[in-house]
């Protein structure tokens, strides 16, 4: 492994605002901030966004910038990665921005139920002929609505026309109220209307910036669950 990658492990076990227990269900310990991240941690009662398989958090620091008054958690497994947004919020004192370092196969252990309210998936691994482990596949929307009210609303952005149509297609066969899609983000205002393309093109991150630099068109899909 690099040196600045050892580098960033080194620095993101330290960071205030990334939780790295790596807890697991079977050993039945309870997370300490679970049911209790808003007093406990956030140290108030604003509704908690989550943002899954964050990479470098771009959503988690993105949002927590224009919502003060919303709470915000990025996910994701690759501590090197959360390290950027995780220093990005440390710097900007964004206190609304928190991290946790796991697999998001775990994210019950973390958050009780009714706990978030909201979840953004940008650019999930599309797992090509590995349903079960795609963000939106029928084991983790499960796990989401463990942790988050009836209603509460997912967001996915792709760039895999494939995986947008398997989002569809899991909207479809479960009956979940579809609120918006768009096989082309970024030239699809009226679609999305200015609010949510503003949120969708300004926040870009870093996969997207590469996705988009191959000429690849970005999908979006938001549902409730
Ligand atoms: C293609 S990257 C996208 C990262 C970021 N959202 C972006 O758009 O730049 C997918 C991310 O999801 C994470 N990931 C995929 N499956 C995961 C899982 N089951 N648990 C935790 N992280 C996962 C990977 O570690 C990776 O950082």
């Amino acid at each position: 492994m690099g040196h600045r990658k050892l580098k960033k492990f080194a620095e993101v076990a330290e960071f205030p605002n990334v939780i790295q227990t790596h807890l697991f269900p079977e050993d039945g310990i309870t997370f300490p901030l679970k049911g209790k991240w808003k007093p406990d941690y956030f140290k108030n009662g604003n509704p908690i966004v989550l943002e899954l398989g964050c990479g470098r958090g771009e959503y988690t620091v993105g949002l927590a910038r224009r919502f003060p008054n919303r709470n915000f958690i990025g996910m994701d497994i690759k501590g090197a990665r959360i390290w950027k947004g995780a220093k990005a919020a440390i710097e900007e004192n964004l206190a609304n921005a928190a991290f946790v370092r796991n697999r998001i196969d775990f994210i019950e252990t973390y958050f009780a139920p009714g706990e978030a309210s909201e979840i953004w998936i940008p650019f999930p691994d599309p797992f090509p002929g590995k349903e079960q482990k795609r963000l939106v596949a029928p084991p983790f929307i499960k796990r989401y609505r463990n942790l988050a009210p009836s209603g509460s609303i997912i967001h996915l952005k792709t760039d895999n026309h494939d995986l947008y149509e398997y989002a569809l297609e899991q909207v479809n066969e479960h009956h979940y109220p579809l609120l918006c899609h768009s096989a082309n983000v970024y030239s699809d205002i009226e679609t999305l209307g200015p609010d949510r393309f503003a949120l969708l093109t300004e926040i870009q991150t870093y996969y997207e910036k590469l996705f988009l630099a191959a000429g690849s068109k970005i999908h979006y899909v938001e549902f409730r669950i």
